[in-house]
């Protein structure tokens, strides 16, 4: 089994990021750098933890004309990131254009492309939220819109929260990663993640990676924390 759990570095400073990076990587699968990360500690962050060998999720969440997009995609290729995201409303032109830099990119450089992962609908947003901005207000088939047109225009992977996991399951091809959060292990804290599934039932509902923040990163002892849920997940 490769290992699924994906930390998310939400923090600050390429130190504490680092530091992280250094007592979790023996135990987990990548590591995730989201916008505030990326925004202060900047690219070296990137380069910082690939160095060590290990994985680099870069969270980013692209949205804008499909030229611009392409462009980022082909920046974070060159950082050598293995997933990155994008938001699938940002229509099918946009998602084949971040596709093909994928893919163009990793030809010329000889690497295997980076997974490009389309966003579906924040969970922050409800179906007033989705009324508001014009779009089909019923959460669900808006989801399952936006996931079969980024698979349509070639993207091999998704990110999802658990509770969308099955039903996805059902709509898309089988080779399509689903990268889910909102994990939290049964002694944990639920924090504001308000739908949650375990580790374990969120690889049983079908998910293929995991990401997981605060239940390792605000641990007493990270690392040890890491270890309880992979082992969880080799328990038959
Ligand atoms: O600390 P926690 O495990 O809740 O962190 C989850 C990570 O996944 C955070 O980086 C958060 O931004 C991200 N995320 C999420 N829910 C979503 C999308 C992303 O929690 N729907």
């Amino acid at each position: 089994m490769h290992n699924p759990i994906i930390v998310a570095l939400d923090v600050p400073s390429l130190e504490a990021a680092l530091k992280l990076v250094e007592q979790l990587a023996p135990v987990v699968g990548a590591f995730k750098v989201g916008k505030e990360l990326f925004v202060s500690a900047g690219p070296e962050v990137v380069r910082k933890i690939r160095a060590t060998g290990a994985a680099v999720f870069l969270d980013l969440k692209f949205h804008d004309i499909p030229n611009t997009v392409a462009k980022a995609v082909e920046a974070a290729a060159q950082l050598d990131v293995q997933m990155l995201t994008v938001h699938a409303s940002g229509g099918s032109e946009m998602l084949r254009a971040a596709e093909q830099a994928a893919q163009a990119n990793a030809r010329k450089l000889r690497r295997t492309p980076p997974l490009v992962l389309g966003v579906t609908v924040l969970t922050s947003l409800d179906r007033e939220g989705l009324g508001e901005i014009g779009v089909e207000p019923n959460v669900g088939r808006q989801v399952e819109r936006l996931a079969s047109l980024a698979v349509k225009c070639g993207l091999r992977g998704l990110v999802c929260s658990p509770l969308e996991i099955a039903r996805l399951r059902q709509i898309i091809p089988a080779d399509v990663q689903l990268v889910t959060p909102g994990i939290r292990p049964p002694d944990a804290e639920k924090d504001d993640q308000k739908r949650t599934l375990s580790p374990k039932e969120a690889i049983h509902a079908g998910a293929n990676w995991l990401v997981i923040g605060r239940p390792i990163c605000a641990a007493e002892h990270p690392r040890a924390a890491a270890g309880k849920i992979l082992a969880s997940l080799q328990e038959p």
